[in-house]
């Protein structure tokens, strides 16, 4: 298999994470306020992935989007990650659960193929095992017979990477990770996609960071810039190369997380902000 092509990525992407009832609601509104980007998960413990499709399929008849405008990305989520509402038999092997899982995603989501499937952590803290090898080989499958454009993994640590790599796996387009500043935001993982072309998705920038989000550096430099602190941090997330994820449910955040691209800080404030915490 050749090096993948950079793939055609939006510039922030809604999380439909922990919505319920009101997911097909907000994804249908997160496409109206001009998000491109949707991520989910067959997971129905924290994600209500057939209300995702719902929201498109509302998206879709009022004309506000077509399936071509969208980048659409779900998750295949070991059975411990689950709770009851498995989307395959988990009696049957690990491949045969991704394609089953898969199939189900699809079938949500009411599209022939999504743009990026990711393996939602793999089964272990430490190591990528035997078990991971398997699913992401079923996983390549999906790619090869085109039911996902990309591949990804969530929830992974360098090690994990460095082992990929190490095994002469394939290496994901995509790596999603909780970022916290404490940790450099995740500077290592981060150095490590940037090495390898990989697109670095970034989630609980707010939630996980709020020492920085309530800093006084943060206030200050969202008075001058005449912008709110979600926005500097959104704005800085970037800066460093961190595609982000938001996942507000209230529209006038939707509008003020878009518009953060617009807000550019300069290396000075980057750096600043880079050091405030880790
Ligand atoms: N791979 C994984 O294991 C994993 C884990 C967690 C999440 N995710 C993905 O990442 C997505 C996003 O998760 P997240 O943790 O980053 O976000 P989140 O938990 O949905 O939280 C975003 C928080 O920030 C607030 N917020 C957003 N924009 C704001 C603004 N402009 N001003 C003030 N507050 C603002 C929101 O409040 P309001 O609602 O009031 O705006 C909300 O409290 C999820 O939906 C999911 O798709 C993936």
């Amino acid at each position: 298999m050749p090096p993948q092509p950079p793939p055609p990525v939006p510039d922030f992407i809604y999380g439909t994470a922990w919505k319920e009832d009101r997911t097909p609601a907000l994804t249908e509104l997160a496409l109206r306020m001009g998000f491109r980007g949707i991520d989910t998960a067959n997971q129905r413990r924290h994600y209500f992935e057939a209300g995702v499709g719902q929201g498109l399929a509302a998206a879709y008849r009022s004309g506000v989007v077509t399936r071509d405008d969208l980048f659409l990305q779900t998750k295949f989520t070991y059975q411990p990650g689950q709770d009851h509402r498995l989307p395959y038999d988990p009696t049957a092997s690990l491949s045969v659960q991704v394609a089953q899982s898969i199939t189900s995603s699809l079938d949500h989501l009411g599209t022939d193929y999504v743009d990026s499937y990711v393996l939602h952590g793999p089964s272990s803290n430490h190591d990528w095992t035997a078990a991971d090898a398997e699913v992401w080989e079923a996983m390549r499958k999906e790619r090869d017979a085109e039911r996902t454009r990309f591949l990804g993994v969530s929830n992974v640590s360098l090690r994990h990477l460095q082992q990929m790599a190490a095994a002469r796996a394939e290496l994901p387009a995509f790596v999603q990770n909780r970022c916290y500043a404490r940790l450099g935001w995740d500077r290592a993982v981060r150095a490590f996609c940037r090495e390898h072309k990989i697109v670095y998705q970034g989630f609980s920038l707010l939630t996980a960071n709020q020492e920085v989000l309530h800093h006084p550096l943060i206030a200050s430099l969202a008075a001058s810039a005449n912008t709110t602190p979600a926005q500097i941090i959104l704005s800085f997330a970037r800066a460093i190369g961190i595609l982000p994820l938001t996942g507000t449910t209230d529209a006038e955040h939707m509008k003020q997380d878009l518009a953060s691209r617009d807000v550019k800080l300069p290396p000075e404030a980057v750096q600043a902000i880079e050091s405030v915490a880790g």
